[in-house]
């Protein structure tokens, strides 16, 4: 029998990537053929600290745009490359460098923390970044008793559930976790009732309220390797369950169906050979915004080590 589409793209993908010397960071909302030739799987933070440690000449970063670019900022001399131009994260779109720096004025000297969903242009107007892993120890580690947290109002107000500052929020949100309801985890929890509940801090707060932990997905790596649970229901991206799924084949896991973020699923096998063959699509920045942008990325780093 032949081999497969999968088996022969995976193999041309080995090869380019000697040839180019690349590594393949993937993060963990990637599809599973996509998720299988990574050289790295993981959350956004942990994504962010390999490629500050990689020697690779070449990044071929699976994920969206902003993490290709968080990339790009913390390994200025590699070449970084995102296979599909075009994923993005509407949620990183909520906010920019003007509307910021207007909302700025009016909250002059409260320190900006930025998620790392943003854009470079908008973390080069930050003072920190965060990740959904480190957002609550960024916030409280900052001298100030207000702080403004962009663009994430769901994560911000589950960080000032966990802050005695005054955390100002911006109007953003992830088009796919709001997609989850409380109905819905109702519903699993009827259906499952052995099951604990974890779901991701951009939930909105009456999900939050229903789950039994609120993590980051590379929590959710954590939190499913020790728990004694046997079922657990996973309120996030949906594509979070295959490799939750592939580590603890001694649970079940049921995912939220409807939570699917269309950006992370337009990375494909084919798009990456297409990316090592032509070294496509470069991610390249501005080298004043990078200056400012990757200072907020560092300070996060320094922070949370
Ligand atoms: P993590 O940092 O938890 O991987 O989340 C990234 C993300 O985009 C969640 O929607
Ligand atoms: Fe952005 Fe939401 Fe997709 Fe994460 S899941 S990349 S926050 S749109």
């Amino acid at each position: 029998m032949g081999k497969s589409e999968t088996e022969l793209l995976t193999e041309s993908i080995e090869r380019l990537k000697h040839e180019r010397g690349a590594v393949l960071l993937v993060h963990n909302y990637q599809i599973p053929e996509v998720q299988d030739i990574a050289d790295f799987l993981g959350d956004s933070l942990e994504l962010s600290r390999m490629a500050a440690e990689t020697d690779a000449e070449v990044i071929v970063f699976c994920g969206v745009h902003f993490m290709a670019e968080t990339a790009k900022l913390l390994s200025p001399e590699r070449t970084v490359l995102i296979p599909d131009a075009s994923a993005g994260c509407p949620m990183a779109d909520m906010v920019d460098p003007v509307s910021l720096r207007e909302f700025k004025a009016k909250h002059p000297g409260v320190p900006v923390v930025a998620y790392v969903n943003t854009s470079a242009a908008t973390k080069a107007e930050a003072d920190i970044c965060c990740t959904s892993a480190n957002a609550i120890d960024i916030v409280n580690g900052l001298d100030s008793d207000e702080v403004i947290f962009v663009p994430d109002c769901h994560l911000g107000s589950h960080v000032q559930e966990r802050s005695d500052k005054r955390v100002i929020l911006w109007e953003g949100w992830c088009p796919t976790h709001v997609k989850i309801l409380p109905e819905h985890i109702q519903q699993a929890r009827e259906a499952h009732p052995e099951a604990v509940v974890i779901v991701h801090g951009e939930c909105p707060a009456p999900v939050r309220a229903l789950a039994d932990e609120v993590l980051s997905t590379g929590g959710m790596v954590r939190f499913a390797k020790q728990t004694s649970a046997k079922e657990i229901i996973v309120g996030t991206e949906s594509g979070m369950v295959y490799r939750l799924q592939k580590e603890n084949p001694d649970k079940v896991f049921h995912s939220i169906h409807i939570a699917v973020c269309p950006n992370m699923k337009k990375i494909t096998l084919r798009k990456v050979a297409e990316s090592l063959e032509k070294m496509q699509f470069e991610v390249d920045i501005d080298h004043d915004i990078a200056q400012r942008a990757r200072g907020s990325v560092e300070r996060m780093l320094q922070a949370s080590r």
